[in-house]
């Protein structure tokens, strides 16, 4: 049996997966890093550690699974989006990584939207967010002027650590899609957006296919991680292209929810040159010729767990969820908006926050529960409908992933409010199984990612919409969407107290 590697390299952790041909998990470990906030809205991490903590993690899939290493034909990643990683000319990080959750940069944001205008979102197709990599690199330029002038190239997370295990340099386009600074539709550096940020295009590492060969393990490296000189490394993606991948998102059949801490609701496209406005993210996907459509929910599981540990820190979630269960869909005229650290899509706000609206003295905790459940489900479904309208999609299949995927009611719930038949996955391995199949491409093993994901990727079951739920989640819904705008102005106030 042949084997790849699936590195996933998170915010606060790096999950290695080895998968054989079959697509079956033989293998699995973790390594935890820290994050450091040394101010407010800062947060970095030193990228020596996805270093020590992959190479310690391959180690112990090596050892553990007791695979001949030689059968481990390739290896891939996915990576947190967005983090800048500035590189001297010897190849040294200059400064710690600033990472895609850090927002120091308001101002850069501000000044990129002044000076770009209109060619921001025709050549990057995206706006100017605060986690992004542009603004952080104006950061650096403006803050740290002897840094700056020492950086001959910037890379992202996952390309620090590939660089380091390779030494060669390169950025795949799906993670390049996320930094501003190239054009999607070309797939090339945007030397216009370069040349108004005195940015040397020379700071730009070469761009790749995500499932691209890039050099084999260093020597000593290979040796560390008990691994053959012989492993080839492939480029790998960003993380929402590879759990796009993960779920099989590969073309238009269905289109996927993931929630996690936040949420993500995403869609394949294949034509490079629409024009979204902004209103949902647009990035070039991990297989070729291929981009999404992308929404995120800043504080999906997030919102579940602070209720948790705010409301009802002794029960355990599966009794909550049993509780919720119990509750008629809409919980009574109780809502929730899960603004509670501000919002991505579709208000790209971050002074908002969330509310609890219509509270009644008959409401109990479980009523709490479910309209808790229903807003997370409702502030995705923003994201599904701007893909519906702008984007003018017929989204009927919708595979869902992470925490949500991991309650029948959370599942049904999906069905009823996305008013789609919503997939749940037999063996759900995220954004490492992704990074697998770009080595197992990589590798030869298939000559497509469809034919890789009809392999890797098994449905357990769907759940079907109920008629008359969704009419009920329509009209809640209706109400749902009204609550930013009437608390918008209430939450602004409230911000000076916070
Ligand atoms: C995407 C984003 C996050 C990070 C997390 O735009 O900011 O999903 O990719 O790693």
């Amino acid at each position: 049996m042949k084997y790849v590697l699936g590195v996933d390299l998170g915010t606060s952790s790096v999950k290695v997966l080895l998968v054989n041909q079959e697509g079956k998990v033989s293998g699995e470990a973790t390594r935890e890093y820290p994050l450091s906030h040394p101010q407010a809205g800062y947060s970095e991490q030193n990228p020596e550690d996805w270093v020590t903590g992959t190479v310690a993690a391959v180690k112990e899939v090596v050892t553990t699974s007791q695979v001949d290493p030689a059968s481990i034909e390739g290896m891939s990643f996915s990576g947190q989006m967005h983090g800048l990683v500035l590189l001297n000319e010897e190849g040294n990080s200059l400064r710690p990584a600033i990472l895609w959750n850090d927002t120091r940069t308001t101002a850069q944001c501000r000044q990129i939207e002044e000076k770009l205008g209109n060619h921001l979102i025709e050549i990057a197709k995206n706006k100017a967010l605060e986690g992004f990599t542009l603004p952080k690199i104006l950061w650096v330029q403006e803050h740290e002027p002897e840094i700056f002038a020492k950086a001959t190239t910037f890379v992202l997370p996952k390309d620090y650590l590939r660089y380091r295990l390779t030494g060669a340099l390169h950025m795949d386009y799906s993670d390049a899609a996320g930094t501003l600074l190239l054009d999607v539709a070309k797939k090339e550096w945007s030397t216009v957006i370069c040349e108004e940020f005195s940015i040397p295009t020379s700071l730009c590492p070469p761009l790749i296919e995500s499932h691209q060969y890039t050099g084999n393990v260093l020597s000593e490296v290979a040796a560390e991680m008990g691994l053959t000189e012989n492993t080839k490394v492939f480029a790998g993606g960003a993380d929402n292209a590879c759990g796009a991948l993960g779920a099989g998102i590969v073309n238009d059949e269905a289109a996927m929810c993931s929630i996690g801490t936040s949420g993500v609701f995403l869609s394949y496209e294949e034509n490079g040159e629409q024009d979204f406005d902004g209103v949902v993210h647009f990035f070039n996907h991990g297989k070729p010729s291929s981009f999404y459509t992308m929404g995120v929910t800043l504080a999906a599981g997030h919102s579940l767990n602070w209720f948790k540990k705010t409301f009802a820190k002794e029960q355990s979630f599966e009794d909550l969820l049993e509780e919720a269960s119990s509750v008629s869909v809409g919980a009574k005229g109780l809502l929730f908006t899960p603004y509670i650290v501000g919002e991505r899509t579709p208000y790209a706000d971050a002074l908002i926050r969330g509310s609890f609206i219509g509270i009644d003295d008959t409401h109990t905790l479980p009523y709490f529960t479910r309209a808790v459940l229903e807003g997370i489900t409702f502030s995705l479904k923003d994201s599904l409908e701007l893909m519906r309208t702008v984007g003018k999609k017929d989204i009927k299949k919708i595979v869902s992933i992470g925490g949500g995927a991991k309650s029948d009611l959370w599942l049904q719930m999906q069905a009823d409010i996305f008013d789609a038949t919503i997939i749940k996955l037999t063996s759900e391995q995220g954004p490492g199984l992704g990074a697998a199949m770009l080595a197992a491409v990589g590798s030869g093993w298939f000559d497509t990612f469809d034919t890789c994901a009809q392999v890797f990727v098994q449905h357990e079951k769907e759940y079907q919409p109920n008629a008359e739920n969704v009419e009920t989640y329509q009209q809640v819904y209706k109400i749902y969407q009204e609550v930013y705008e009437n608390t918008k102005g209430l939450n602004e106030k409230l911000y000076a107290f916070r």
